[in-house]
């Protein structure tokens, strides 16, 4: 097969088979195509696009380059939830325990945050202790017997992903959906799971910027899933401003400890428990998503949603004693109040912006081999379609190193826009993705 050949055809927007895609895929793995073969064929893609069937075939191509995890040894559905990123989104941490108590098994491999606050190993590493260092038997074990456990990715999964996504970065390729769709969709495959449930952000603060673009990505993950023989549903949600109050490790430990007592933040809560009520119907607990959103709800109303994050934090080393008394947690020294400028509605929280605020506060990882601090970060007091007075109390900073403080407070206040005119706030799920179409919501 002649390599030229198929960028040729890619070019013509022709379909490519899928021991075509697989020359291109495994070739590039193995070093026969080299980079300037296949960044031409990336943008040929960029331009033409891909079929489904395409799409199918270049993330099975992917998942079949590396190591794929195998869960058959653990009992019942493993659904997994991928979210597209964001600021402060503390999903992950609620998710885990309140699916896991409503039955459904929660297998996850995780890695650590690069970005502006870190991954959920790091919020996870907060409670003293917590260790996701597993063995693979370890892991198995304690997702059968307490229903949830996070280990942390050592096995070399996709490699072909990582080698194409490191080449798109660097030729204008990556904002290509079917390169994403397949990117993603390849390593939550090889992680093992039956089902998969996506949050697709859209906003500012989002990968996607605009909801139309955010809603074509969904649909062709969820169209790979189905190809693929993994049934995958998606939301569309809001990133404008950061997801809950809290952005940062250990603040975002609290919040979902808050949030599984039923004291959330309220759009946060409301994330939780319909991505949850997603992964409980395609774990086979539920009928409908409203009868799964019942039983969720039930399991934080009588605390075994709580139980179970206590169990799952011993389990794997960690303080459970902080999720009685989070003041265990790592605790920041300072405690910065910034204040409203002037009264008005708050119309807009730049939720980039501010998580960039909390990563020059420590929160983040400004390099990969940066240290990050788990007691800082910061807490909103007000949202978007809040109304403040002149002086009253926007967010606080927790910090320990002060030095930055001053430069945060200002880049923390060009974040925000106060309007004299009321504003509401942005309608935090605006759609489902789902293999019958797309509902907005
Ligand atoms: N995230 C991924 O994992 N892959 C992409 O291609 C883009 C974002
Ligand atoms: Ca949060």
């Amino acid at each position: 097969m002649q390599t030229v050949e198929l960028i040729h055809k890619k070019r013509d927007g022709k379909e490519l088979t899928t021991e075509e895609i697989r020359h291109l895929v495994q070739g590039y793995a193995s070093g026969t195509i080299p980079d300037y073969q296949m960044s031409a064929w990336a943008m040929a893609v960029f331009f033409q696009g891909m079929t489904s069937r395409e799409r199918a075939a270049l993330t099975m191509e992917m998942v079949h380059s590396g190591e794929v995890v195998n869960l058959d040894s653990i009992q019942g559905i493993k659904v997994d939830k991928h979210s597209t990123g964001g600021v402060g989104d503390t999903t992950t941490l609620v998710l885990g325990p309140l699916v896991a108590a409503a039955g459904v098994p929660v297998a996850k491999l995780s890695g650590r945050g690069l970005g502006h606050t870190g991954g959920t190993i790091d919020k996870l590493e907060s409670f003293e202790g917590f260790s996701t260092s597993l063995t693979t038997d370890a892991f198995v074990k304690q997702v059968n017997e307490l229903g949830v456990a996070v280990m942390g990715q050592t096995a070399d999964l996709t490699p072909a992903d990582k080698q194409l996504y490191g080449l798109r970065d660097v030729t204008a390729t990556v904002d290509s959906i079917p390169l994403i769709a397949s990117s993603i969709m390849s390593k939550k495959i090889a992680a093992g799971a039956n089902g998969i449930v996506l949050d697709v952000k859209t906003g500012k603060g989002a990968f996607m910027k605009d909801e139309e673009h955010a809603v074509e990505l969904a649909q062709a993950m969820v169209e790979i899933g189905s190809h693929v023989g993994r049934k995958t549903v998606a939301i569309i949600s809001d990133m404008e401003q950061p997801l809950g109050l809290a952005i940062g490790n250990a603040l975002e430990a609290k919040e979902a400890i808050d949030t599984l007592k039923g004291e959330g933040p309220a759009d946060l809560t409301e994330i939780c428990l319909t991505l949850g009520a997603h992964m409980v119907v395609i774990g086979g607990k539920a009928k409908t998503a409203e009868e799964a959103r019942h039983l969720l709800e039930e399991k934080i109303a009588d605390g075994s949603a709580l139980a179970k994050f206590r169990e799952f934090i011993e389990a794997q080393g960690g303080n459970g004693g902080a999720i009685d008394d989070p003041s265990q947690l790592a605790q920041a020294h300072h405690l910065i109040e910034v204040k409203a400028p002037a009264a008005g509605t708050v119309a807009a929280l730049e939720a980039e912006e501010i998580g960039i605020c909390a990563m020059m506060l420590g929160a983040g990882r400004e390099t990969k081999d940066a240290v990050i601090d788990h007691a800082v970060g910061i807490v909103l007091a007000k949202k978007v379609g809040d109304r403040v007075e002149e002086g009253e109390v926007l967010a606080v900073l927790h910090a320990n190193d002060q030095s930055k403080v001053a430069e945060v407070k200002e880049r923390f206040l060009k974040a925000v826009t106060l309007s004299d005119k009321p504003s509401s706030p942005p309608r935090l799920i605006r759609a489902l993705v789902t293999e019958q179409g797309v509902t907005t919501l």
